[in-house]
């Protein structure tokens, strides 16, 4: 009785109360079990009225732990809860954002895509004669040394190699159809060098194609002038200077007024007010004729760029490393751009 009276008394105020409770009367050494043990040892007489005494006993100990255990348990997650408010709006999902190569190549691309050019892909793993041999590369011609190449197989007349330009692609367009063809080429493209700030084992390039009746120079002068002007503002110049490709004839490469110091000489430019974006020039007729195309009938112009290099002249990017590192200090810097 003296302990009934006592749990009928039991008011908890915390879980720590009923924690104490729960010690006090049910754990092996508590003073139900207790309570049962002094039970044996009474007369079997005794024991009849004790017994139904006791088990009321343990019951209602039991009961009253439940009940303030439920009641404690039930409050503390509803405190926890309360610790947040559901009435605040969520956290949003942080969206990532468009690497600077796609955003710039997808500029590229709208460009052309106005003046008609389609957008045309092929394999990065090429064949010497998509890569080179159509192209008006002779076997153990120097020009091929000017393109470090990743060979993966070597065979008898034509190796497998990771593809050095998308001028491959040209080929492979022009060798699917008929003229006359407007197409720009973006993709990866792999070169064997050491990777630094300024050079990389892989980057990207555009280049484009058009070929028709009547294609010359001044389609090649204008379409690139043109593609100038959207790209980096109305106001820049170009100037082309004569170069070397096996794979076209008459070549140039295309400077642009330099992007930051607009001519006036910085570093970018070594003060020279001049940067080169792209090479270009009219297509070979030997490789037209590769391509199956009738080179006494149609003309072309074809060019290439670096969208790096690009990118780097549009963002003042220093370490083309940047582009390849997922550093999200570098890319969250693009998150404005779309
Ligand atoms: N394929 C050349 C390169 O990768 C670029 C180029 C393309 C030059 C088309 C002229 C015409 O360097």
């Amino acid at each position: 009785t003296q302990y009934t009276e006592e749990i009928k008394q039991f008011a908890p105020t915390s879980s720590a109360d009923v924690e104490n409770f729960r010690l006090k009367f049910l754990v092996s050494k508590g003073i139900v079990k207790s309570l049962f043990d002094e039970f044996k040892t009474v007369s079997v007489e005794e024991k009849r009225v004790l017994g139904m005494v006791l088990n009321e006993f343990k019951q209602f100990a039991e009961k009253t732990y439940q009940e303030a255990h439920e009641k404690f348990g039930a409050n503390k997650s509803q405190a926890q809860k309360s610790e947040g408010d559901l009435t605040l709006p969520g956290q949003g999902l942080k969206l990532g954002s468009r690497h600077p190569l796609s955003l710039v190549r997808k500029e590229i691309v709208e460009i052309f895509k106005k003046l008609g050019f389609i957008v045309s892909e092929g394999p990065e793993i090429e064949d010497d004669w998509h890569n080179f041999s159509a192209l008006n590369f002779p076997p153990e011609h120097p020009a091929r040394d000017m393109q470090d190449t990743f060979f993966i197989k070597k065979q008898e007349g034509n190796d497998i190699t990771l593809r050095t330009h998308t001028s491959s692609v040209q080929v492979r367009l022009m060798e699917a159809g008929k003229p006359p063809f407007r197409a720009i080429m973006p993709g990866r493209v792999y070169r064997n060098e050491a990777i630094s700030a300024r050079a990389h084992c892989f980057f990207h390039q555009v280049e484009g194609l058009y070929v028709d009746e009547n294609v010359s120079f001044a389609d090649l002068k204008q379409t690139l002038f043109h593609f100038v002007q959207e790209l980096y503002g109305e106001g820049t110049q170009v100037r082309f200077r004569p170069s070397y490709f096996p794979f076209t004839e008459p070549s140039a490469e295309m400077d642009i007024s330099c992007t930051i110091c607009k001519g006036a000489g910085c570093q970018l430019c070594k003060y020279s007010g001049w940067v080169e974006i792209l090479g270009c020039g009219m297509v070979d007729p030997n490789v037209l004729d590769n391509c199956g195309i009738d080179s006494k009938k149609y003309s072309g112009f074809a060019f290439g760029m670096g969208i790096e290099r690009v990118t780097n002249l549009k963002y003042e990017i220093k370490d083309l490393r940047l582009f390849s590192e997922n550093d999200v200090r570098f890319l969250s810097q693009f998150e404005s751009e779309i």
